[in-house]
């Protein structure tokens, strides 16, 4: 219910556990690109998050960090609307992480799904680790840092987000009573002016006597719409409305991506692990190499077999790039055996060459200038370390902790 998004901000990380493919493309990196039209957009790179799992070898992590930026950038993250850092970088998020183990119960970290998923799932690795167990934490503090109120997320990280909502509505409940909290709260309704202060008094009587939710909604509406508060007095007042303190770290809400699967190139989920992938960085004779050797129905033994595109693993691609008209004629071709499987794919190889060769321009351009990419990042570290900053000072001092003074 406590879901107050006073704030336009986006935050996502990834990890950089190598060269980014179609998958991240179109799972990921497309819903980026999207949102930095609507919103201010933080991105990093998840290195810390990297070695939860690659602690053993990391040297990829440190070679593809820069890459993936430079693949970001290749694809449309735009450096000019976005904020481009590493997570490493800003050790505040370390702190953060900290503090905020502090108060967080054990069985919400033991109960996250993907805790037990991974481990089960990933037996080559010894996930039996401090870091693993306490890595959706460090995410709650990569997200609170920002205050960001959306989180792009797949499926398996929705509950990532929740775990952050829950660790957000404690710390606020702890540390959001400030000792003079009330008089804090007065002067900020003197702010609004005579008449708007009522209307909020009144909303909060209701909401707070009768638990009528429409007054709360008024109330909370009545906050976004006023120029004259500052963010803090207008968090203290959306406290005060519902009766939960002074709100210090947002609760954020997942914006859940809907993509198109991107299939790999043997018809399963792309990704690295099962080495089916066709990277944004794939050289054209490879592209064609691969789609060309794709498997396809395995009853199409000759030209002049029918087929079934539902059995058919290029048929995913189809999914993902063809017309809807396109794509009913060439079910019907291949169904009656009027179109070979070469024809078919010819299709999809044109239009991954297309969608590829501008990012692979790009990146071409960037990866002769990495001084320039290295400014880029710098200057990301830089704006998200500021941010980070303010969050932890005011963290530390309800904390108890002495701030730089
Ligand atoms: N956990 C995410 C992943 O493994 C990456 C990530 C780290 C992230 N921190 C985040 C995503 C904060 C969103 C917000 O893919
Ligand atoms: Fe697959 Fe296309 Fe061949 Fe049918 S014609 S089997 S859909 S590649």
């Amino acid at each position: 219910m406590n879901t107050i998004s006073q704030n336009n901000r986006v935050l996502s990380g990834m990890r950089p556990t190598g060269l980014l493919h179609l998958g991240h493309y179109h799972g990921v990196l497309k819903n980026w690109i999207e949102l930095q039209h609507s919103y201010e957009c933080f991105y990093f790179v998840a290195d810390w998050h990297a070695l939860t799992t690659h602690y053993e070898d990391p040297s990829i992590i440190g070679e593809s960090s820069r890459d993936m930026v430079i693949d970001w950038l290749a694809a449309g993250v735009n450096p000019g609307s976005a904020t481009i850092f590493v997570q490493s970088r800003i050790p505040e998020h370390a702190e953060l992480h900290t503090l905020l183990s502090m108060i967080t119960p054990l069985g919400w970290l033991e109960r996250v799904p993907s805790y037990k998923d991974q481990q089960e799932k990933i037996k080559d690795k010894d996930l039996d680790t401090y870091g693993f167990l306490g890595y959706p934490l460090l995410q709650s503090a990569d997200i609170l840092m920002y205050k960001a109120g959306f989180v792009p997320v797949g499926e398996d990280q929705v509950a990532h987000v929740e775990l952050t909502r829950e660790v957000a509505r404690r710390f606020n409940h702890f540390y959001g009573r400030e000792p003079d909290f009330e008089a804090k709260v007065g002067v900020a309704m003197r702010k609004m002016g005579r008449k708007n202060a009522r209307l909020y008094q009144d909303a909060r009587k209701r909401y707070q006597e009768q638990g009528d939710t429409d007054a709360l909604q008024i109330g909370r509406a009545l906050l976004e719409s006023q120029q004259n508060i500052s963010l803090s007095d207008r968090e203290r007042l959306l406290g005060y409305l519902d009766g939960e303190g002074r709100i210090i770290l947002p609760e954020p809400q997942s914006l859940l991506t809907v993509s198109s699967k991107m299939p790999g190139v043997d018809g399963q989920k792309m990704s690295k692990s099962y080495n089916n992938t066709i990277a944004l960085r794939e050289e054209p004779d490879e592209v064609v190499r691969k789609l060309k050797t794709m498997p396809t129905d395995p009853a199409r033994v000759r030209r002049t077999d029918p087929g079934d595109p539902d059995k058919c693993p290029v048929w995913g691609f189809h999914d993902v790039y063809t017309s809807e008209q396109t794509r009913a004629e060439l079910a019907e071709g291949c169904r009656t055996a009027g179109i070979g499987c070469i024809d078919c794919k010819q299709h999809v190889i044109d239009a991954v060459l297309d969608e590829l060769k501008p990012i692979q321009r790009n990146a071409r351009e960037y990866l002769n200038d990495l001084a320039g990419v290295d400014s880029i990042i710098n200057e990301g570290c830089e704006h998200a370390r500021d941010v980070a900053q303010d969050t932890i000072e005011e963290v530390r001092k309800v904390m108890g902790l002495a701030g730089r003074r």
